[in-house]
């Protein structure tokens, strides 16, 4: 996600999603902060609270580095969406705005939404993708031996498999450990610094396994 944002935004302040929910959340303290709707504290704070908490989320979202972290905020950012839309509603049945005003909020609300669903299955593709390019010797099924399906010669092969490394990144466990206990970085950390297990992800229990246990080298396929 990460690489396909940064082609068209190097910052969150470059997302449209993100300058849309500027624009809505400007507009919501405009139209809060005088006449009818200004009575109502309570709604005013919930108004105010949802459409910044869009303009947050689309912003830490970017700013994570993992597709399935972004996806999430993405997804809160589009529940706040509704949440503005909503209490729209509640003022305009109230009588604390008038139609006009109502229309042009909703309308924001609602591109807004859009643009955010449009980036976040943009992600999901993207984090798809990466699953199904996922490399052949991590992808490999557990072994069940001996097990008369899985003819020798290829159990031959299948025993002596070796994982030493994060194939996306090219990085040896045994180069990643010494970085990662000097550093003192969690599975997170180093998937936020280097980005091993954060690409196909088929890394991720290896790199559990390493900073639990030390072990560099893997003989056995691993699940999380
Ligand atoms: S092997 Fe793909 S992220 Fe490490």
């Amino acid at each position: 996600m990460q690489r396909e944002m940064n082609a068209k935004a190097n910052t969150f302040e470059d997302l449209l999603a993100w300058q849309q929910a500027r624009k809505l959340t400007r507009a919501v303290y405009q139209v809060t902060a005088s006449g009818r709707l200004s009575t109502d504290r309570a709604l005013c704070a919930q108004l105010r609270r949802a459409s910044s908490s869009i303009m947050a989320n689309v912003a830490e979202g970017f700013e994570r580095g993992r597709r399935t972290e972004c996806h999430q905020f993405l997804s809160i950012a589009k529940g706040s969406c509704a949440e503005v839309r909503t209490f729209l509603y509640v003022a305009l049945d109230a009588g604390f705005l008038d139609r006009a005003s109502f229309d042009q909020l909703l309308g924001l609300a609602l591109s807004t939404s859009r643009t955010i669903a449009r980036l976040r299955s943009a992600v999901a593709k993207q984090r798809a993708a990466r699953r199904k390019s996922a490399p052949f010797p991590l992808f490999l099924p557990p072994l069940q031996v001996p097990s008369p399906l899985v003819p020798s010669s290829l159990y031959l092969r299948m025993s002596s498999i070796q994982i030493t490394r994060c194939v996306c990144q090219r990085m040896p466990f045994a180069t990643l450990l010494p970085l990662a206990r000097e550093q003192g970085w969690t599975l997170d950390e180093i998937m936020r610094e280097t980005g091993c297990g954060d690409q196909c992800g088929l890394c991720r229990p290896y790199l559990q396994e390493m900073l639990r246990t030390g072990q560099t080298e893997f003989h056995q396929v691993l699940w999380e």
